[in-house]
């Protein structure tokens, strides 16, 4: 079942940010963490050390597992920050600084 139809939500027109390059559609509203999750996207960042994966962990803005390259800004909450069109994410290594 559709989400929306649960609690009877019309959202506005849908407008595309882009991950990685690759456009995506994103509901007015959705934060970054929303939208990836929504786009079937559930990590987005490595770690420093061992390069492990992460993603949404305490979706509160809390525990800054979601950490994410938004509009070219590194560490940026993904959980926390609303997309606006024509946004862009990139995923992230480490501490999000090239070199
Ligand atoms: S998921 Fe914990 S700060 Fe975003």
């Amino acid at each position: 079942m559709n989400p929306l139809d649960l609690v009877r939500a019309e959202p506005g027109p849908s407008f595309t940010v882009t991950l990685d390059g690759r456009d995506i559609e994103v509901l007015p509203g959705r934060t970054v963490a929303a939208a990836l999750w929504a786009a079937g996207v559930t990590s987005w960042r490595t770690t420093r050390d061992g390069g492990r994966p992460r993603g949404v962990f305490c979706g509160i803005g809390v525990c800054f597992d979601c950490l994410v390259i938004v509009n070219d800004r590194p560490n940026q909450r993904a959980c926390l920050v609303p997309l606006a069109p024509g946004d862009s994410i990139r995923t992230q290594e480490g501490i999000g600084h090239d070199g």
